[in-house]
């Protein structure tokens, strides 16, 4: 007997069917956004994570060498292909570039809840615009998405911060450049790590100042008000004026958007990829328990760091799918799964050949039909007909095929109509708007 291996999982139908209504959701909500679905390969050079991606995603890389001798690795994320792509025909494509994509991920992590080794991301990404316009749009496609699976800003929060904020506090208590991207790694661990060890990565990057630094970047983290941010800010000088502004700029949007509710200012969230570069945010059930719904941010030096020449802004996110079906699954709103047919089609054995037929002038029609498989009593296949769930019955005694007609039985109100079975889809689609024979 084989198992299927640590964090990957199976989807028997019906939790295909939970899975594709989150991707149904997706789909409908990035459309109502007017963004465009696009995909791209599940294996990509490995080069194109290292360096790029932050240190902790590279260390989780499902990778090894193919026949032809290339470094490839399967995608842990889908932000560098996506920059690639951009940069592959950035001058063609009319700005702002509005994809998303929902496809699937694997990262080597230790498998545990909420965290798998093969899981699937909605990935939405605005390129092309500086403008905070966009990084708003964004939150308000993530929020768009949260409330159309029935979840309100009392069940989720997102979490904004800002890394040019952090650069601009990191630089007022004296982190080098050379030392920042060591900082906000540390920094980003340091929710999953005791203060000890979070201590220790510190001296290593700054020796004798580890203490007074870790003192100063709790008082940062602790940051959640916007009042508290302006005063933290006006110490940086004018960019801390200017960033201040735009603070206030991006919260009024997202106030316009109508979801400030769900909206709160956390500096303790910098996000571990290492490309960001402006607004980032996570979303977490308002409990503050189990690991991020979703996560993103502005990011407008991938693709040039990626393609070398070619420059183009931008900012989005991932929404995974195991953190949030047990957020849904927990408040009770994954649906219920159906599996019943419209109709079973119910006939003497040696008749089956008169009822296929039938049954694929229904199924043309658009409705899902079953019949028994096996040469059945008419008996059996009644029990069988009850067990699917169908609510029609069609029925192919000797005396409906003698007249060429067929006997439709509502099975919820036990109401029977005979009809001809010329006209039999056209009864069909009136009992369809009425809900049954009376
Ligand atoms: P991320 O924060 O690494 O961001 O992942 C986004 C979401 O994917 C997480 O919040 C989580 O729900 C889910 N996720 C990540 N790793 C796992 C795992 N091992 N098992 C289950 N779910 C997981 C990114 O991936 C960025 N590329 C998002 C982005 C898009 N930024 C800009 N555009």
């Amino acid at each position: 007997m084989f198992e299927n291996l640590p964090g990957f999982r199976d989807f028997p139908p019906e939790a295909c069917a939970r899975r594709n209504h989150l991707f149904r959701v997706f789909r409908t909500v990035a459309r109502a956004f007017h963004f465009s679905e696009y995909d791209a390969p599940i294996l990509e050079p490995l080069d194109l994570y290292v360096e790029k991606s932050g240190e902790e995603i590279v260390g989780q890389l499902f990778h090894f060498e193919d026949k032809g001798g290339r470094r490839v690795a399967l995608r842990p994320e889908l932000t560098p292909t996506l920059a690639r792509m951009v940069a592959a025909k950035a001058n063609a494509l009319p700005k702002p570039i509005k994809w998303y994509n929902i496809g699937e991920h694997f990262r080597y992590e230790r498998p545990q809840k909420g965290r798998g080794r093969s899981f699937y991301q909605f990935n939405a990404d605005l390129l092309g615009e500086t403008n905070l316009q966009a990084d708003a749009e964004l939150i308000a496609l993530l929020v768009g998405i949260f409330e159309t699976l029935g979840l309100s800003s009392k069940d989720f929060k997102i979490r904004l911060s800002d890394r040019t904020t952090w650069v601009l506090f990191l630089n007022n208590i004296g982190i080098t450049e050379e030392q920042r991207p060591a900082v906000l790694d540390c920094i980003d661990k340091s929710e999953r790590r005791k203060p000890e060890q979070t201590l220790e990565v510190l001296e290593k990057i700054l020796p004798g100042k580890s203490e007074e630094i870790f003192s100063e970047v709790n008082k940062i983290k602790e940051i959640n008000s916007l009042d508290s941010l302006k005063v933290r800010l006006s110490n940086c000088g004018k960019d801390g004026e200017n960033r201040s502004d735009e603070w206030s700029s991006l919260l009024q949007s997202l106030e316009g958007h109508g979801i400030e509710d769900c909206i709160k200012i956390d500096l303790s969230i910098v996000r571990g990829l290492a490309y960001y570069t402006g607004f980032v945010y996570e979303a977490f059930e308002a409990s503050g328990e189990g690991r991020a719904l979703a996560g993103g941010g502005r990011y407008d030096h991938l693709v040039k760091k990626l393609s070398g020449n070619v420059d183009v802004p931008a900012a989005g996110f991932a929404i995974g799918d195991m953190t949030l079906s047990d957020c849904l699954e927990s408040k009770g709103l994954l649906p219920n799964y159906v599996t019943a047919p419209d109709l079973y089609l119910l006939c003497g054995p040696e008749d089956k050949i008169l009822g296929l037929p039938i049954i694929a002038r229904c199924r043309k029609a658009g409705f899902s039909v079953s019949h028994s498989l096996k040469h059945a009593a008419f008996g059996k296949q009644f029990k069988e007909a009850g067990k699917s769930g169908a609510r029609f019955g069609l029925i192919l005694g000797e005396d409906e095929l003698s007249k060429d007609e067929i006997k439709i039985k509502d099975f919820r109100s036990g109401n029977e109509k005979t009809v001809t079975q010329k006209n039999l889809i056209a009864e069909l689609e009136n009992f369809d708007e009425s809900g049954g024979i009376s």
